[in-house]
């Protein structure tokens, strides 16, 4: 558990720690960069919102345990992050051998921040403030993505809105019950 001593150091207040476990992913913005904040198994999670891969918005994803690592699974076209690292997980096959799979990771695509929870409190740290290092979604935060991240709104994707994530799991028969 973290001290008072070190939470000034680059941290900022982003949400207290009841209302981030009764909603269980929450979307905060420190200084410019839109963070989605996870609560899973008695653990805190913060990743950069936009997916690496095309923006999708990571909050709106489903957790998995995928080999003993969580997951955040994009909506849009389900690349599965680690929610520790921001590895993009992938599927590899043999051509040789097509029944012989292994999980493979494609490196860290997601940047991940810091969290301290301390109380109530929970606290954020951008990683851009101590690894500069370029992370591939770092990308919608260059004046390229600037019309892109100022019109951002994420998509309703609760179960009554019409709202349907591209190529998620939501199928023709869950539409059914939207359009009959
Ligand atoms: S936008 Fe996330 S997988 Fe494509």
């Amino acid at each position: 558990m973290a001290s008072r001593s070190n939470i000034d150091d680059g941290f900022v207040r982003v949400a207290s720690f009841s209302d981030l476990s009764a909603q269980k992913k929450i979307c905060v913005k420190v200084e410019d960069r839109n963070v989605a904040v996870f609560h899973v198994n008695d653990s805190v999670y913060a990743l950069d919102l936009f997916c690496y891969h095309a923006g999708g918005p990571l909050v709106s994803g489903d957790i998995e345990d995928i080999d003993g690592r969580m997951c955040v699974i994009c909506p849009w076209h389900r690349h599965q992050i680690t929610l520790t690292e921001g590895e993009s997980l992938y599927v590899a096959i043999d051509p040789q051998n097509p029944r012989h799979r292994e999980r493979k990771s494609k490196g860290v695509k997601q940047r991940t921040h810091e969290v301290q929870v301390i109380g109530n409190d929970v606290y954020l740290r951008l990683s851009t403030s101590t690894n500069q290092e370029h992370i591939e979604s770092d990308n919608y935060y260059t004046d390229l993505y600037k019309t892109f991240r100022e019109n951002y709104v994420v998509p309703d994707y609760s179960p009554n809105s019409l709202a349907v994530p591209l190529h998620s799991r939501r199928t023709g028969k869950d539409l059914k019950k939207y359009y009959n």
